[in-house]
C-alpha cells in the first residue's frame, strides 16, 4: 500500500465541498489516515510549492493558498498516488474529464487556473516530502 497528500485548497473549503472531496475519496475505497484543517503559513507553503518558485503563476498561487484554511488529509490505498491524481482530473477544471473532482465541481468564472479545489502529490518522492511538511 501506498500513501499520498491530498490538500482540499481554500476554494474547496469555502465552497463546503470537503464532505464531497472526502466522499469520493473514501468510494474509490481508500483510506483516511489522518487529517486536520490547517491555515498554512507562508513559508510552509514555499516549502510545498519549491518546484514552482520563479513561475509566472507563483506569487499568485501562494496569495490564493493563503486565502483560508485548507484541509491537509494523509491517504492511504493500492496505488494511491496516481489514483487520487485520476479521481481529480487534470490541472484545469474547464478541460478536466467530467466525472473527476475538478471537472463535475471546479469552476471557471474566468478565475486563474489556481482554483482547482484539490492538490494529490505527483510521485512517491513527493508523497513523502509534502507528508513531511504537512503532518
Ligand atoms: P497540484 O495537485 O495542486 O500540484 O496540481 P497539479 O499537479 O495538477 O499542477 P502543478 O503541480 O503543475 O501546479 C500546482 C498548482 O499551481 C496547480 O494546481 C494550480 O493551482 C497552479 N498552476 C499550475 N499551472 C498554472 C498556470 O499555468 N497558471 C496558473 N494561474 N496556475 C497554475
Ligand atoms: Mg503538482
Amino acid at each position: 500500500t501506498e500513501e499520498t497528500l491530498v490538500l482540499v485548497k481554500p476554494d474547496g473549503v469555502a465552497r463546503g465541498l470537503t464532505g464531497e472531496i472526502l466522499r469520493r475519496i473514501e468510494a474509490k475505497g481508500y483510506s483516511l489516515v489522518d487529517i486536520k484543517l490547517v491555515e498554512p503559513s507562508r513559508d510552509l507553503l514555499a516549502r510545498h510549492y519549491a518546484e514552482h518558485e520563479g513561475k509566472p503563476f507563483y506569487e499568485p498561487l501562494l496569495e490564493f493558498m493563503l486565502s483560508g484554511p485548507v484541509v491537509a488529509i494523509r491517504v492511504a490505498g493500492n496505488r494511491v498516488i496516481e489514483g487520487f491524481r485520476a479521481l481529480a482530473g487534470t490541472t484545469d477544471p474547464t478541460t478536466a474529464a467530467p466525472g473527476t473532482i475538478r471537472g463535475d465541481l471546479g469552476r471557471d468564472w474566468g478565475l486563474a487556473v489556481q482554483q482547482n479545489l484539490v492538490h494529490g502529490s505527483d510521485s512517491p518522492e513527493s508523497a513523502a516530502r509534502e507528508l513531511e511538511i504537512w503532518f
